[in-house]
């Protein structure tokens, strides 16, 4: 049984978490940890592994604590940087410990992504449309950013050059914003929760890659995995891409 604490377990995804760690047949949940509990080797009870969902203002200290107290941590809490993902980088190498923070736990979105990367070359167009529900603060998604990134240099190293688009005027950017040159567009819909489209074009034929995440539940299985991966490594995984053997 692996040994998991949770932090930012009254959360909206923490409660989800510590639901499915505990359906888990190989796992087991030993602490729950929320806002103004302290994280130190006594509170942990024994963790093997820690999930943190908590806050962007909290969760890069949450993981420092977490290393200190010598537990391996799946960060899914969103707001990290370039030079936070290096400081924990440095602090988990040096400790032996193993952290890994996916922006997207939802298979079908990381799957997407792949499967985008993997098709940009074979296609001279790509744009990609992402569609949430209206509480959505900022846009695009860092889950459409990281897809066009991804075809973005898919299609560098596959010697593409600008894809084909004769606008000449677009007063109210229509055309939608760009990503390493690949439009992203963003949809504020009720009634959705998180949706991404993904358009690749050639003449004569187009190829459409959807995800589409309907409940919180969709996030469970890449953080169950992501659990049992976690375990044996060393220093920071960005992504969950990179513990599914893809
Ligand atoms: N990676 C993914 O796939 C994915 C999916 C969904 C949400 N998220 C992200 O997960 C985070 C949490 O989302 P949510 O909807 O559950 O938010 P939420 O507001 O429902 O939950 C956050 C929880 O963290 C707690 N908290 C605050 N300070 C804390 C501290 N110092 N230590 C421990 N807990 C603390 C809060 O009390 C609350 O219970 C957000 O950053 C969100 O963007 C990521």
């Amino acid at each position: 049984m692996i040994r998991v604490a949770v932090t930012g377990a009254k959360g909206r995804m923490g409660s989800t978490v510590v639901q499915a760690v505990t359906d888990a047949p190989d796992m087991e949940v030993v602490a729950l940890l929320d806002a103004g509990d302290a994280i130190t080797a006594q509170s942990v009870n024994g963790a093997q592994v820690a999930v943190d969902f908590s806050v962007p203002t909290v969760t890069e200290s949450n993981v420092h604590a977490l290393i200190d107290a010598g537990v391996d941590v799946v960060v899914g809490t969103t707001g990290w940087t370039e030079e936070s993902y290096a400081r924990v980088s440095e602090h988990a190498c040096r400790a032996g410990q193993a952290v890994l923070i996916a922006p997207n736990f939802a298979m079908g979105a990381v799957l997407a992504m792949k499967f985008a990367a993997m098709a940009a070359p074979y296609f001279e167009s790509a744009e990609v449309i992402e569609m949430h529900h209206p509480g959505k603060v900022d846009a695009p998604s860092g889950t459409a950013v990281a897809t066009a990134r991804g075809m973005a240099q898919a299609r560098r190293a596959a010697g593409w050059g600008d894809m084909p688009d004769a606008t000449q005027t677009d007063e109210l950017g229509a055309r939608g914003g760009r990503v390493d040159g690949i439009p992203v567009h963003a949809v504020r819909l009720r009634g959705l929760t998180a949706s991404e489209e993904i358009l690749l074009g050639n003449e004569g034929e187009q190829l459409v890659i959807r995800t589409d995440s309907f409940d919180r539940a969709s996030f469970m299985p890449g953080v169950l995995l992501g659990v049992r991966r976690v375990i044996g490594r060393t220093g920071l995984t960005i992504g969950l891409d990179e513990v599914m053997d893809l």
